[in-house]
């Protein structure tokens, strides 16, 4: 298949990245959480590509906070970090600078009377670095812990000081359920306000994900065609090859659709169905979003299956099955696979599936969109004689690949040449990221880090949006944990998930497209 690809110089990139500039200003992040993986893999590095980039000020300091007591060997720790997640050399003389930029405060987040110390460390590295009123907090520690350092912060006079932007960023998960979630909006907007507050889901800080919006919005050829008068259904997949990566513990108690489909899988989902905003700020975009998923009526429980892994073989290793994972319940009936089919009631959508599944050891890492279109009215083309190269006419399908292969394909019937009879073949047009820009986009974090610390809350949750969200899963949930299933594990590490998920779609006519990352 030929595809040709519109390039788009370095230069032309930093004359675009250069006239876009958002520098926050000189402030301090305070991590807690700081000794955890998430600050060591994602926030660190993505910090020192900020810095990289020239994005943070000289004077802006970055503060880790945990329980243990640790001195200088946390930026040591750090700057290991960085080196292995973030790509980085270890000679890079910018590490050295940016590891001066971080320190380090043991403190019990429980513990309110630990709150005084910290808010007077802060005062003084504000004092020597010459540094304003502005805060961010980031909540990378578990989630138990969220309430109690809202609290604090809260008593301490931290989160609404007389100067200067303050917020606080709050990891996922954000609640556990639909009581849960309220409960903790509760006790972070009795400290934040909602306008301080950036509940953060990493795949909004994903370019692709961006870019559906501008895809949507920013062209006007597809906005006439997106919806139930020419779309017959929409799949979206999240598929990992990894399984719990030693995070048994944790996973026991989230399962597929708390881990990734109530805010990942759904943050996309509304990209793709909501109504174009009428302009790109947080308030617009966010109302919109929220409409989209009020438009969902509650998801009956046959139409939510669910899947756990038994061992197999992923990528020509041999994995063993997630109740042998480390720290796992040998009975475990935690799902590490979901999917699911609903509805969206509005006049957008009325009547088209969309189908959404995530899962654990399958067979590819994929996630993707794919938006099948219906065939035309009338088909004068697939009435052949047999024996033809191609006499399949298949839909249009338009598949957004999140990640990896970043890009966008669209399949149309084409002729094929110099065949007597009209024999129609399905060829693809292909956007691809990497060969267009030229860059691996970024992790995510480094986004919306950047985002949080000028304020800009559009690519974050909304309170509205994450109960909205909770409210329709909290009873499939309910159901699942009230029943173990009988057959678990219902499929191969290394396959496409269990076979209750293929029925989902068989009532309908529809089926699962496996060949995600695939252009067709
Ligand atoms: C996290 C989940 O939020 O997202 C993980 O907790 C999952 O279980 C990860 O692996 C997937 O993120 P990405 O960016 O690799 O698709």
């Amino acid at each position: 298949m030929a595809t040709v690809q519109m390039k788009v110089s370095p230069e032309d990139l930093s004359h675009l990245a250069r006239g876009n500039e958002r520098i926050p200003e000189p402030g301090i992040l305070v991590v807690f959480g700081a000794s955890g993986d998430l600050t060591k893999r994602k926030l660190l590095p993505a910090l020192f590509h900020l810095e990289q980039s020239g994005l943070l000020p000289k004077e802006f300091a970055i503060v880790g906070v945990a329980r243990r007591p640790l001195g200088s060997e946390f930026a040591a720790d750090m700057r290991a970090g960085i080196v292995e997640f973030g790509g980085v050399d270890t000679t890079d003389p910018e590490l050295d600078r940016f590891v001066e930029r971080v320190s380090y405060y043991a403190l019990s987040f429980d513990d309110a009377s630990h709150y005084a110390g910290l808010k007077a460390e802060l005062d003084r590295i504000a004092a020597e670095r010459g540094i304003g009123g502005d805060r961010l907090f980031y909540l990378a520690t578990a989630p138990e812990y969220f309430a109690p350092i809202i609290e604090n912060l809260g008593v301490q006079g931290m989160a609404q000081p007389e100067q200067g932007r303050v917020g606080v960023v709050i990891e996922k998960p954000f609640g556990h359920d639909l009581d849960s979630a309220r409960e903790l909006n509760r006790q972070v907007n009795a400290v934040f306000h909602e306008n301080q507050v950036f509940r953060i889901d990493h795949y909004l800080g994903k370019e692709t994900v961006q870019n559906i919006l501008v895809f949507r919005f920013g062209n006007g050829i597809f906005e006439p065609i997106w919806n139930r008068n020419y779309i017959d259904h929409v799949q979206i997949t999240a598929a990992e090859t990894l399984g719990v990566e030693g995070r048994g513990p944790f996973y026991e108690r989230a399962g597929a659709l708390r881990d990734v489909v109530q805010n990942h899988v759904m943050e996309l989902l509304s990209f793709v169905a909501m109504e174009p905003p009428s302009s790109f700020d947080a308030e617009a975009v966010r109302r919109e979003k929220v409409k989209a998923w009020r438009a969902i009526p509650p998801v009956p429980l046959q139409n939510a299956v669910r899947g756990q892994y038994g061992p197999g073989v992923v990528d020509g290793q041999k994995v063993v099955g997630y109740r042998d994972e480390e720290r796992v319940n040998p009975e475990s009936g935690t799902e590490t696979f979901a999917a699911i089919k609903l509805g969206i009631e509005n006049w957008r959508w009325a009547g088209v599936p969309f189908y959404l599944r995530a899962g654990k050891r399958l067979k590819k890492r994929a996630t993707e969109i794919s938006i099948q279109f219906k065939q035309p009215p009338l088909l004068i083309f697939n009435r052949m004689q047999s024996g033809g190269p191609c006499q399949d006419i298949q839909p249009n399908l338009l598949t957004i690949r999140i990640q990896p292969d970043e890009g966008i394909a669209l399949r149309f019937g084409a002729k094929v040449p110099n065949t007597p009879n009209m024999s129609v073949c399905p060829v693809n047009m292909d956007f691809d990221y990497a060969a267009a820009f030229g860059a691996s986009s970024a992790n995510g974090y480094e986004r919306l880090l950047l985002d949080a610390m000028l304020g800009d809350q559009t690519l974050f949750a909304h309170r509205d949006g994450v109960e909205v969200t909770w409210s329709l899963y909290t009873p499939i949930l309910q159901a699942w944990a009230a029943k173990n299933p009988e057959v678990f594990p219902n499929y191969f590490a290394g396959s496409w998930g269990p076979d209750c998920a293929d029925r989902l779609l068989e009532h309908s006519g529809h089926v699962w497209r496996n060949n995600l990352g695939g252009k067709s």
